[in-house]
């Protein structure tokens, strides 16, 4: 069953502040400034789409992909193109998106990490950005908070239990190494972000 975690966008998006402090807002801000003016954005794992606005102001068209229901049913009703999907199981539309954008979700793909980001390589038509935790973030919130919410991390296709420290996400991201163009971090060094050139 999907942990409480992902069952309501207000909920999600107060978690995830308490958990970041201003680097939410600086990771979504940082990776806008990394896609062009009118280009097309693809965001797998999209979450409640907070990524949209900033992108709907430089004239980017959007699509958010997401396994959760709930987020894509929300975002339809204010207006944001979004898609019920399970990347574990079904195929990216190939060619159509300039960008293809993955924000704090990598980690559940664990042990499929390198085939998601190949995948994500092989359907875009110019770029790849990945921005994923280099830490816990659960842990990071109030210890009372950590612990329950800890036990329930889980989309609604199964419980999360790995996650990248920056060691491990470099040496991921090192199989990419021809394809990286830029990489930083956030502030507060919760995420590192990937900007990735197709082949
Ligand atoms: C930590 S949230 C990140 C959401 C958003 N990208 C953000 O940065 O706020 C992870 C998201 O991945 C989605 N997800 C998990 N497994 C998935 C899968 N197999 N296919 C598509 N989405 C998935 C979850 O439903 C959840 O919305």
């Amino acid at each position: 069953m999907k942990s409480i975690i992902y069952s309501n966008r207000h909920i999600y998006n107060l978690l995830m502040r308490l958990s970041y402090h201003t680097g939410y807002t600086d990771r979504l801000e940082r990776v806008s400034e990394l896609v062009e003016n009118g280009s097309a954005v693809l965001d797998v794992c999209c979450g409640p789409c907070n990524l949209f606005p900033l992108l709907a102001r430089k004239g980017i068209s959007y699509r958010g992909l997401d396994l959760n229901t709930t987020f894509v049913r929300d975002a339809k009703r204010r207006g944001i193109e979004a898609q019920t999907f399970d990347f574990l199981s079904e195929n990216l539309p190939e060619g159509q998106f300039d960008y293809i954008i993955m924000l704090s979700s990598l980690y559940q793909f664990i042990p499929r990490d390198k085939e998601m980001v190949s995948r994500m390589l092989a359907a875009t038509k110019s770029y790849v950005i990945i921005s994923e935790p280099i830490a816990n973030l659960i842990d990071r919130l109030p210890k009372i908070l950590s612990k329950i919410l800890g036990k329930l991390k889980n989309p609604g296709n199964g419980p999360t239990p790995f996650c990248f420290n920056d060691t491990t996400l470099t040496q991921l991201m090192g199989r990419f190494e021809k394809n990286q163009v830029r990489t930083f971090y956030i502030k507060g060094m919760k995420e590192k972000v990937y900007l990735l050139k197709k082949d």
